[in-house]
């Protein structure tokens, strides 16, 4: 028995230059065409849409396949796509001037795509030609860079509704030559679109990173492009055992407001979701260790009224904290405390303590000695929650945990991902009780103790 009234898949491929694929051919179109239509008729629910790999007829994409019957539609157009949901998905009727008919010579051909390939396979295995999925690794560099240094330039919000390489240089200050050649690279992996002479924005780009866009996102960008400088330090960090970079741990005006941007976009996203897992029966006050923009604190006195806070943060942030919290409306349940975790009281009176994305910074004995003080600054019955990524304890997993230890390498004296055993450990060598991994959707989770 079919869940599902119809199920398509349709090839989204995307390969190296110079081969044929469906994502080359427009396929992401006629994706975008289908969900609209299938949305329109209201068959959402009633058709499963699955994008997929190869089909094998390649040089006739894009192309789906529809079940049950398995017919398949090649060369699709969007426009193609209102009398497949209108003939085929509505009334029954596969569209037979779209459809693929010589089914015969579409397997012969298929099955010859699949003998070339393995046949490719081979010849480049044999011949010791690095593979791309080794290759992926040594120049994916090259896209991220180009990226980042279109951001840094300010590239997306210059071209704004449209403009030539000689406006946007003279408009950011950059030479005519470099810049058509990085507006073109930007066009090659389908960030900007051009037609003509003229760049305009995707709609990505439209969105994220054009200056005063609805979710304009350069500032928290500005943060990524500062750590691609500290990660090609890596070298010589695992050398070293710490990082190296001249500037280590410091940070300008502007790049603690990149900063802490970039950690309100993801904090302001998984806040509310965050702490609506957490049972808050009796927290009266909470301490927002190292709270930053104050996006936990905000989702925290948000789903609580009665709730107050204290968040506490370098001197060089809260300052930035405080417009935040204003921004919600906050400030009369706010407490803020400057100070450093390390080295500075932490007041007392807690019901709960709070750390976000703080444990990775500090080496595992700066955690222990943390965790003993926060155990001293909460009432009887108050909790600890870290929220971090938790490694499994062979530590090779989760796979952006596992990566992440390496940005802390390189941006710390000492900082880590740690697994939930070390986790366990500083809390109970801190005297915390009932302790548990509370996995939330996403990359982090939460380690919780109680006093
Ligand atoms: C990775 S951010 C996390 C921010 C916030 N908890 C969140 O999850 O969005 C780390 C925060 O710790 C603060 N911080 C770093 N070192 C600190 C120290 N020694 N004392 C107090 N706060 C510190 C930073 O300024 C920053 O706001
Ligand atoms: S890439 Fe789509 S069928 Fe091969």
């Amino acid at each position: 028995m079919e869940p599902f009234g119809h199920h398509i898949y349709i090839c989204t491929q995307n390969k190296p230059d110079g081969i044929p694929c469906c994502h080359k051919d427009g396929a992401e179109g006629v994706v975008g065409r289908l969900r609209q239509e299938l949305a329109a008729v209201e068959l959402t629910d009633e058709v499963q849409v699955t994008t997929c790999g190869c089909l094998g007829l390649c040089e006739q994409g894009p192309n789906m396949v529809v079940y049950p019957g398995g017919t398949w539609y090649t060369g699709l157009k969007p426009d193609y796509i209102p009398r497949i949901v209108k003939e085929h998905l509505l009334e029954g009727q596969p569209v037979k001037d779209l459809s693929l008919v010589d089914t015969g010579a579409a397997k012969a051909e298929i099955i010859a795509h699949n003998q070339k390939v393995s046949g490719m396979k081979a010849i480049m295995a044999k011949a010791g030609v690095i593979p791309d999925e080794l290759n992926r690794y040594f120049r994916g560099f090259m896209e991220s860079r180009l990226v980042l240094s279109a951001v840094e330039l300010d590239f997306f919000s210059v071209i704004g509704s449209g403009a030539t390489a000689a406006q946007v240089s003279v408009a950011a200050g950059t030479d005519q030559r470099a810049t058509e050649a990085l507006l073109n690279a930007l066009v090659a992996i389908e960030l900007l679109k051009k037609e003509g002479e003229n760049y305009k924005n995707s709609d990505i780009t439209a969105s994220f990173l054009v200056s005063g866009a609805k979710h304009d996102s350069i500032t928290a960008t500005l943060h990524p492009a500062k750590l691609w400088h500290r990660w090609s330090t890596l070298t010589d960090a695992v050398k070293a055992g710490t990082a190296v970079s001249a500037d280590r741990g410091s940070r300008d005006e502007a790049q603690t407001q990149a900063f802490i941007a970039a950690m309100h976009k993801t904090a302001g996203f998984r806040g509310k979701m965050t702490v609506q897992q957490l049972d808050l029966e009796g927290v009266k006050h909470v301490l927002d260790l190292g709270g930053g923009s104050g996006a936990y604190t905000i989702a925290f006195l948000q789903q609580n009224p009665e709730m107050k806070a204290t968040l506490f943060d370098v001197p060089a942030v809260i300052p930035l904290s405080e417009v935040y919290i204003a921004e919600e409306d906050l400030s009369d349940r706010v407490t803020f405390m400057t100070g450093d975790m390390v080295n500075d009281p932490l007041g007392e009176g807690y019901d709960l303590v709070w750390l976000s994305a703080i444990c990775h910074m500090w080496g595992s004995d700066q955690n222990r000695e943390l965790f003993s003080r926060i155990y001293g600054s909460l009432n009887p019955g108050g909790r600890i929650i870290v929220q971090d990524f938790v490694l499994e304890d062979h530590k090779t997993a989760p796979r952006f945990g596992a990566i992440f230890a390496l940005n802390m390498l390189v941006n710390t004296q000492a900082g880590s991902s740690y697994s939930q055993s070390e986790y366990r450990e500083w809390m109970k060598t801190a005297g915390f009780q009932h302790i548990v991994l509370k996995p939330l959707p996403g990359p982090t989770d939460l380690m919780i103790g109680t006093r």
